[in-house]
C-alpha cells in the first residue's frame, strides 16, 4: 500500500480500484457527506470548456466528472479514460446515460492522444495515486491546446490547526470503518488516509504544476482544508 513504490504501487492501485468499483460511488457520497458532488461541479466550472470543445477526464473512474462536463454542455466531446476497466465498467453499467462519454483505457502516465488536442483536462483523486506526478502533469500539458485548462481535484494533508485532531480521527478511523462496512475492502480505505497524509501540500502541488510548465496556477480549498482543486493553463506558445 502507501509504502509501495514504482510499478508495485501502480499495480496495487489498479487492483484496489478493481475490487471496490461497484461500491465506489456510494462510499464517496457517505464519507464526504455528499460534498464530493459540489467539488466535481466546481472542477467543471473551472474547466470552462467552450461550446463544441473537447474535454478529457483522466482517471475518470465511473465517469462522474466526465458526465458532469457533458451534462453542463452537451455540444462538447467528452473522453473519460482510466487504467481500471472495472471502474469504467461500473460507471457504464450503473448509469446508462453515461454512454455519451467516449471511454478509453489508458495509463495517466502515457496518454494515447495527440498533442494540442483538448480544451480542458480534468482529474479527480488521481495525482496522489500516480507513481510520477510530474510525468502525469506533463502528459496533461502535452495533450492540451495552447491556453487550454487543467483542473486537478485531490485530497490534501490536514493543516496544523484546531481541527486537525478531528480530521485525523475522520481520516484514520471513521473512513476505514465505513469503507470496511460498505465495500468489505478495509485496505483500500486505509490506503486513502495514509496516502493523503503523505501527499504534497496544496502550495507544493501548485509549484509542481508551475515547474511542469502551467501558468495562471491557483487553487481553492474545500471541506475544512482537506480537499484542493488546483487549476492552471497551458501557455500560448
Ligand atoms: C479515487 S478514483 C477517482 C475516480 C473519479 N475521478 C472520481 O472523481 O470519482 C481514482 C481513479 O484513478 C485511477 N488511476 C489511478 N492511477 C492511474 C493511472 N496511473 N492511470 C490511469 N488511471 C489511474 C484508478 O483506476 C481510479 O479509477
Amino acid at each position: 500500500m502507501a509504502h509501495l513504490t514504482g510499478q508495485e504501487r501502480a499495480q496495487y492501485v489498479q487492483n484496489m480500484f478493481g475490487r471496490i468499483a461497484d461500491r465506489y460511488d456510494r462510499m464517496n457520497r457517505l464519507m464526504t457527506f455528499g460534498q464530493d458532488v459540489t467539488w466535481r461541479r466546481y472542477v467543471i466550472d473551472k474547466a470552462n470548456v467552450p461550446p463544441n470543445g473537447r474535454l478529457l477526464d483522466i482517471a475518470t473512474g465511473t465517469g462522474d466528472i466526465a458526465f458532469e462536463g457533458w451534462a453542463r454542455n452537451p455540444t462538447i466531446q467528452t473522453v473519460g479514460t482510466d487504467f481500471s476497466y472495472e471502474m469504467m465498467d461500473a460507471g457504464r453499467r450503473t448509469y446508462p446515460e453515461r454512454r455519451v462519454i467516449d471511454w478509453a483505457d489508458s495509463d495517466a502516465l502515457a496518454l494515447p492522444f495527440p498533442e494540442n488536442h483538448f480544451d480542458a483536462v480534468t482529474s479527480g483523486f488521481l495525482i496522489r495515486n500516480v507513481i510520477d506526478a510530474e510525468k502525469s502533469l506533463s502528459e496533461q500539458l502535452r495533450v492540451l491546446k495552447p491556453a487550454g485548462t487543467v483542473v486537478v481535484l485531490e485530497s490534501s494533508p490536514p493543516k496544523d490547526n484546531l481541527l486537525k485532531p478531528f480530521i485525523k480521527i475522520h481520516l484514520n478511523y471513521v473512513i476505514p470503518l465505513i469503507g470496511r462496512i460498505v465495500t468489505g475492502q478495509s485496505d483500500a480505505y486505509q490506503y486513502l488516509p495514509s496516502s493523503t497524509q503523505k501527499f504534497q501540500t496544496p502550495n507544493a502541488l501548485a509549484n509542481t504544476m508551475r515547474r511542469v510548465g502551467f501558468v495562471g496556477v491557483g487553487y481553492r480549498m474545500f471541506m475544512f482544508g482537506t480537499i484542493a482543486v488546483h487549476f492552471g493553463r497551458k501557455p500560448l506558445d
